[in-house]
């Protein structure tokens, strides 16, 4: 299958393409934004050199033009739209960015999926569109409620995702990803923040009250993204890609100082604006019609990073 995968040189997008790649002809479409470090990216791209049927090129999904220019001529069977600009307290800072990169690029996107009758839409939502109210396991039908111009702009884009399969009778998959964690870590979320600054014998910022999140493997979400990707009849479906379990902020803390063999120093202060205290997933459905299920426990998975974080990471 010919696949278009945007935010391909991203943590996420690295991992999906790794998994998907010999089988697929893969067309990687990826700015480099520079949220955080560009080189990082050109670096997991430089590792995918030995990949058959790869290529990449760096265009901005919200240049209409460039973007058109190379859809139409590599014509993807499938899309999996996963470039954005991520993370929630930046989005306080500058919402209109995520406005551009989140909507505006996934709507010029779907527009072409539409033109050219794409067969395969595949969106990754996020997470946080379920805000604060999380007392149980979050269901896909529960109504959104976001707390932030990063969650809004997620929700805005699976709107929009639903609004083009109607027009236009465009398959759409929305996977709704649970805070992925793993090697190539992103730098600006807490399990990269908690590791460097222990590492360093820093303190780390440690949130008060029943704070937790459902960690998962980034391995694990590559999986899912793929099943998404590959169901034998494209489903107008919406799908949590989680572990199912929430892992205390302080017994994430405490993986860490295992695997580096270090203590932590913390400070506690108040949740900022904009962050949910919990995030829960119910995976029952991404169960039962995607066969997906996260393999990965955390004491593993944490594993797994912190020999990345020493070997490679903390050289960063
Ligand atoms: N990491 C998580 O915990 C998590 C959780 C839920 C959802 N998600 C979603 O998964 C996707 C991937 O996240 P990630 O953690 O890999 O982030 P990332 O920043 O590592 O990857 C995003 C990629 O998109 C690219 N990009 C950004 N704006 C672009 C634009 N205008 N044109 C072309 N490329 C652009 C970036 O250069 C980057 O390589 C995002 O949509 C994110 O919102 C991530």
């Amino acid at each position: 299958m010919k696949m278009m995968i945007t935010g391909g040189a991203g943590f996420v997008g690295s991992h999906v393409v790794k998994r998907l790649q010999g089988d697929h002809d893969i067309l990687i479409v990826d700015s480099l934004h520079p949220y955080y470090s560009p080189g990082w990216k050109q670096r997991r791209l430089n590792s995918m050199a030995g990949y058959k049927n790869i290529q990449w090129r760096k265009v901005d999904i919200c240049s209409q033009e460039a973007l058109e220019a190379l859809y139409a001529s590599f014509q993807p069977d499938c899309v999996i739209h996963l470039a954005a600009i991520p993370g929630v307290q930046p989005s306080l800072e500058d919402p209109a960015a995520y406005v551009d990169a989140d909507v505006k690029g996934t709507v010029n996107l779907l527009s072409l999926a539409a033109k050219y009758q794409t067969s395969r839409f595949v969106f990754a939502s996020s997470s946080s569109v379920y805000g604060t109210d999380v007392a149980g396991p979050s269901r896909e039908d529960e109504e959104l409620q976001p707390v932030s111009p990063y969650a809004a702009a997620k929700a805005a884009g699976e709107m929009f995702c639903r609004t083009y399969q109607r027009l236009y009778h465009l398959p759409i998959t929305i996977v709704r990803p649970f805070t992925v964690y793993g090697p190539e870590q992103r730098p600006d979320m807490a399990l990269w923040k908690f590791a460097m600054k222990i590492y360093h014998g820093e303190p780390i910022t440690v949130y008060k009250g029943r704070i937790g999140r459902d960690y998962t493997y980034v391995n694990d979400i590559a999986d899912g993204i793929a099943k998404a990707a590959l169901l034998p009849a494209a489903r107008n479906r919406t799908y949590n890609l989680g572990n199912g379990k929430v892992v205390p902020i302080q017994d994430l803390v405490l993986e860490i100082e295992n695997a580096l063999e270090r203590k932590a120093m913390i400070e506690w202060r108040d949740l900022p604006l904009g962050d949910v205290p919990m995030t829960w997933a119910d995976t029952t459905r991404a169960e039962q019609e995607l066969g997906f299920r996260a393999m990965v426990p955390i004491t593993e998975g944490i594993r797994r990073f912190a020999d990345w974080f020493l070997q490679e990471g903390v050289k960063r």
